[in-house]
């Protein structure tokens, strides 16, 4: 096990964030979907050891965030991409992450900037090493702190939203730069695409209210729409969550529309019908 969460919970005032969520991840990649605001940059906070949850236990690779000296162990074998990283603007690429790798503690000069070019090159930022970083792009300023994540090859890697304001290219080689990493270590990323998740995670996990909601492969969370996906030629008549697709057919979710033809269920039909569901459970 390289994660361990159980009973977790964090309020923000009297708003209970996380609602004593139980999880476990093991090696390879693992997705984590669920709608704005349902605890996911709350819980992969509490993994980075940035946020100090109010009760549950947390164990990153048989280590306690809440133990000071355990936690700055864990901290050296941890690469962690925030949802909002924060920039020096008036560094350079080479020197941000020059930086971070000083507080890394990879203290050998040589071996050091070896590393810094090594994550530069992985993330494709090798021609803007001398860039300063408020004259990069927003996606490759995601792409710097990607690269920061990945300092010392970290055993556990926690990355919030990576792929947001990459361009389908970047996104291709971030796919395969984290299959890559997963297939020796844990990575754990959050994200709203669900392309992402069927493109490149073993596993998905959803969380909703700060709960895991569901827990299982892509194929699985994709099964459990089966029989509720629909095509059909013309807008559906009545209450039905529907759009129009790329060829121009109407795609329906849950009961049959009148001409629907069944369609193959995709993740994120899957994943819409599971909030659907649980948001009808709600108001029933
Ligand atoms: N520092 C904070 N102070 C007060 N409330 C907060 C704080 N951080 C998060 N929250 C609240 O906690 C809840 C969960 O936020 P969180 O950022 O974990 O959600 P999320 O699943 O990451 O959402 P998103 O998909 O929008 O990134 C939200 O209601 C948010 O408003
Ligand atoms: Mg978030």
């Amino acid at each position: 096990m390289s994660i361990t969460v159980k009973g977790l919970v964090k309020h923000y005032g009297r708003t209970r964030v996380l609602d004593g969520l139980d999880l476990v991840v093991t090696p390879g990649v693992t997705g984590l979907l669920g709608p704005n605001g349902a605890g996911k940059t709350t819980l992969l906070r509490c993994l980075a050891t940035t946020l100090a949850p109010d009760s549950g236990t947390v164990d990153v690779l048989g280590l306690d965030p809440g133990d000071r000296l355990q936690r700055t162990a864990l901290r050296r074998r941890l690469g962690y991409l925030p949802q909002d990283p924060g920039h020096y603007p008036h560094f350079t690429a080479f020197d941000l992450v020059d930086y971070v790798a000083i507080l890394k503690e990879i203290t050998d000069r040589r071996e050091r900037h070896r590393e810094v070019r090594r994550v530069l090159a992985e993330v494709g930022l090798s021609d803007q090493a001398r860039v300063r970083a408020r004259k990069l792009s927003g996606g490759m300023r995601q792409r710097l702190a990607l690269a920061q994540a990945l300092l010392g090859e970290p055993d556990v890697l926690i990355l919030d939203e990576p792929t947001v304001g990459l361009d389908p290219e970047q996104r291709m080689r971030f796919r395969a730069l984290v299959s890559k990493v997963g297939e020796s270590r844990t990575v754990l990323l959050s994200t709203h695409q669900t392309e992402d998740v069927a493109a490149l995670c073993e596993r998905v996990v959803t969380v909703d209210e700060g709960r895991v909601v569901f827990d299982g492969t892509p194929g699985e969370l994709a099964a459990t729409a089966a029989g509720r996906v629909w095509l059909s030629e013309r807008p559906p008549a009545g209450p039905h969550l529907f759009w129009r697709t790329a060829d121009g057919r109407y795609q329906t979710l849950g009961d049959r529309p009148e001409e629907g033809v069944p369609a193959e269920p995709g993740v994120e039909d899957g994943y819409l019908l599971l909030l659907g569901d649980r948001g009808r459970a709600a108001a029933a």
